[in-house]
């Protein structure tokens, strides 16, 4: 009895040993990453001799709209080192698994009233109003003129400000708008994004809805370290890739549902403050923290903080979004020739030939008529 004792007692050590030395090594291992732990942030700041966007994110977090400007401009200098702007387009990949059609995604549109006349009336112009009944616009104040266009404008009545609370008000109505619209896919993009739809379904037809999917493209090379806080007093370290809502990305509705503890009502408002992050880390971190889901990279979506201009004219169909605006303090886009000129259309949305949709076969000339030869009487 006593030996069994004495057995079991010994086992334990040896476990805790070996418990104790593996919670160090990881300690070690985490130590790298702690970037900003815990609330001393001016002392944390000494600690930090290197910038990194972690530390702008971190700044931009607790100083709001005035530096996230600042972790946009750390995102654009990573964005450099970066892999190229790959753009293979789908022809060869995986088959489809599931057949969608444009009706199954959600389409969100995130923008501000400022912006209505000069991002929006573009947008409307071009792809979404190809697509109006799959393209939700999210915003922050009444518009007649953008409502004529469009039934689907959502006012979010969260803040004007470009602040990390603004934007994650606007990300938790965008998500709880999607899970009432039992939609299949929910996708997001910025007001400087233009979508082909046609190619988004062709991409998310090569997934299962109802598997857990969260697609897009980071603009960081490596994952975003960030502290979470667990309670009143305790941070801890977390690290995780996100992708960028400038690019736009699309969640299954599958993962979506899994996501609501965190995300639905006001738990994603909760969420972002626990991270103090901006509102598409957050989307990050409670898919890739919290339920352990990987990003699936994907180079078909564009953000603005890349270079526009190698996305070959012939490959611009094949891509699921492109944006526009300043990169390096140039003017940024897709290279596109067409019927505008770059005075006329800077963003070059303008320039895109519409889709070709249906195709036609060779020789087509017009509807076709048709004549039925039915007897009234058989009905
Ligand atoms: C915004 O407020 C209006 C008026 O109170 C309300 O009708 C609307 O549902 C609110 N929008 C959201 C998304 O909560």
């Amino acid at each position: 009895m006593l030996r069994n004792c004495g057995r079991k007692l010994l086992l334990s050590l040896v476990g805790a040993t070996l418990t104790c030395l593996l919670v160090l090594m990881v300690d070690q291992q985490t130590k790298q990453l702690v970037e900003l732990p815990a609330e001393a942030e001016d002392s944390q700041r000494q600690l930090q001799a290197e910038p990194s966007p972690v530390k702008a994110v971190q700044d931009a977090s607790v100083k709001g709209a005035q530096t996230f400007s600042a972790y946009i401009n750390k995102l654009t200098r990573v964005r450099r080192d970066v892999e190229q702007v790959g753009t293979p387009s789908l022809e060869g990949s995986k088959p489809p698994v599931e057949d969608i059609a444009a009706d199954d995604v959600f389409i969100a549109v995130k923008t501000t009233k400022k912006f209505h006349r000069s991002r929006m009336d573009l947008l409307m112009d071009t792809w979404i109003s190809r697509n109006k009944e799959q393209t939700y616009i999210f915003t922050d104040g009444e518009d007649e003129e953008l409502q004529q266009k469009t039934e689907n404008v959502i006012s979010t009545n969260c803040s004007a400000a470009h602040s990390r609370q603004a934007l994650s008000c606007k990300m938790a109505v965008e998500y709880d708008k999607f899970i009432e619209s039992n939609k299949k896919w929910f996708c997001h993009v910025d007001d400087d994004n233009y979508v082909n739809v046609k190619t988004l379904i062709k991409l998310l037809s090569r997934y299962s809805h109802t598997n857990d999917i969260y697609i897009g493209k980071p603009s960081l090379d490596r994952p975003i370290q960030a502290t979470e806080r667990i309670s009143e007093s305790k941070m801890r370290p977390v690290n995780f890739w996100f992708a960028t809502g400038g690019a736009g990305f699309c969640i299954s509705r599958g993962l979506a549902l899994k996501m609501s503890p965190w995300a639905s009502g006001g738990h994603f408002m909760n969420t972002a403050e626990k991270i103090r992050l901006p509102d598409d880390c957050t989307i990050g971190y409670i898919i890739e923290s919290v339920l352990g889901v990987k990003l699936i990279r994907n180079n078909l979506f564009h953000s603005h903080l890349e270079n526009l201009h190698q996305v070959p004219q012939s490959e611009i169909h094949n891509q699921v979004t492109l944006s526009y605006g300043m990169f390096e303090n140039k003017r940024n886009a897709i290279l596109m020739k067409g019927a505008f000129s770059v005075e006329e259309d800077p963003s070059r949305f303008r320039s895109i030939p519409r889709p070709k949709f249906p195709r036609y076969p060779k020789g087509y000339v017009g509807p076709v008529r048709v004549t039925l030869d039915v007897n009234v009487a058989d009905f």
